[in-house]
């Protein structure tokens, strides 16, 4: 039997990078699109190393419009769309935000009319806890209601969620899935892909690794006055590689035609929450490295708890969690060395 074809867009960055390996490893075979603005052709060869299969790769802004028609004129043999490409700074949404809205939804504007001339009938969607804003109630269930999020970055992906429904809506023969990720930390035990964030890390984890290093002087704790059992703000970290078995799993409901709505949406997460000071404990044991931290104010945006109820993803997708806290920091921080070293 041939192998099918998958559109994976932004799959030269982290999370799609790490899901690219999870595709080849299933058999499927593999078109990465990325204009590369937040990650590295050398990935491609990683991908290669750890798989024994290099990927199509075509280079391309998504947010051209020809170009992107030309490509999926290119690929009308394949049979889904995993759409990661977006930009994701929070912090740079707030000072830049046209070039966010524009970016981040002009590519799913393209990529559904390039399915749609196309017949390409499948398509996932990254989305993001962000969605929930701040939440009335804990764990988040997908039931829950979402808000207008914070960020204009945040925001895109609910007005994404929202435009791909519209489409689904009279696309009555396309499926769609949109997957709310909680929050995705750590590295591919080959050491050989990562997350590479691009100058001062916003996030806990590259923040905690790039200070253990020496690129970072210390940590500061957003907040240690919230209601939470060590006073530090709570999320549910989830580890990457999870999180890219579940994009097969979510392809598999799609092309085996098990959906039952034409567009739904998954919470991944591993339904635990845990704290600033447990993460960072957890990376004091596995990196045998003592951080230097301080406390600060809490951040404007953050919430005090965000966990998802991820049993849709668990009964539904057939999908668990299987990592654990000490496995996301332990390969966070081979995966920094490994950086650092080479
Ligand atoms: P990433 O920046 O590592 O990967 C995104 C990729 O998209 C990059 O390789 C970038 O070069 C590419 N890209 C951006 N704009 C493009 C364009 N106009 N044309 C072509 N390629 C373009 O980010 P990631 O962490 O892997 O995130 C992947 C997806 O998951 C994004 O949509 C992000 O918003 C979403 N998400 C991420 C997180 C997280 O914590 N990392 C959480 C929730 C949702
Ligand atoms: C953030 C974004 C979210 C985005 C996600 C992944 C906000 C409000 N939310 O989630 O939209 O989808 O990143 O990109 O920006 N922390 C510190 N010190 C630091 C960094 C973080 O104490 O230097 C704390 C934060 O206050 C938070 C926790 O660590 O409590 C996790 O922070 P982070 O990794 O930035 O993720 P979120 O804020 O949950």
């Amino acid at each position: 039997m041939k192998t099918q074809k998958i559109i994976v867009t932004g799959g030269m960055g982290y999370i799609g990078s790490h899901t690219v390996v999870a595709l080849i490893n299933s058999g499927y075979s593999i078109v990465i699109v990325d204009n590369l603005c937040n990650s590295n052709i050398v990935v491609l060869k990683s991908i290669s190393e750890i798989t024994g299969v290099t990927p199509e790769f075509e280079n391309i802004d998504l947010t051209d419009d020809n170009k992107t028609a030309q490509f999926f004129k290119r690929h009308n043999d394949a049979v889904a769309v995993i759409n990661f490409a977006a930009l994701k700074a929070v912090g740079e949404s707030v000072q830049k935000p046209i070039w966010y809205y524009k970016n981040n939804l002009n590519i799913l504007l393209n990529v559904l009319e390039g399915m749609e001339n196309n017949a390409i009938k499948n398509v996932i969607f990254s989305s993001s806890a962000t969605v929930y804003g701040l939440p009335d109630i804990l764990p988040i269930t997908e039931e829950a209601k979402t808000k207008r999020p914070t960020s204009p970055y945040g925001n895109t992906k609910k007005i994404a969620e929202e435009m791909m429904e519209d489409f689904l809506k009279v696309q009555p023969n396309f499926k769609g899935i949109s997957l709310r990720y909680f929050n995705p930390i750590g590295a591919h035990e080959s050491e050989k892909i990562g997350e590479l964030p691009t100058g001062i890390p916003n996030n806990l984890m590259p923040f905690i690794t790039q200070t253990a290093v020496g690129i970072r002087k210390e940590l500061k704790i957003f907040g240690k006055d919230y209601a939470t059992e060590d006073g530090t703000a709570v999320r549910d970290y989830i580890h990457v590689v999870d999180l890219a078995e579940a994009h097969v799993k979510a392809l598999k409901r799609l092309l085996n035609s098990e959906a039952n709505d034409n567009f739904e949406v998954f919470n991944l997460g591993t339904g635990v929450g845990y704290s600033v000071l447990d993460v960072v404990k957890s990376f004091e044991k596995t990196s045998q490295q003592k951080l230097n931290y301080s406390f600060e104010k809490r951040r404007e945006g953050d919430v005090p708890e965000l966990y998802a109820n991820p049993s849709k993803a668990n009964e539904v997708l057939g999908w668990n969690a299987t990592l654990t806290l000490d496995d996301m920091t332990a390969s966070s921080w081979n995966w920094e060395q490994k950086v650092r070293n080479s």
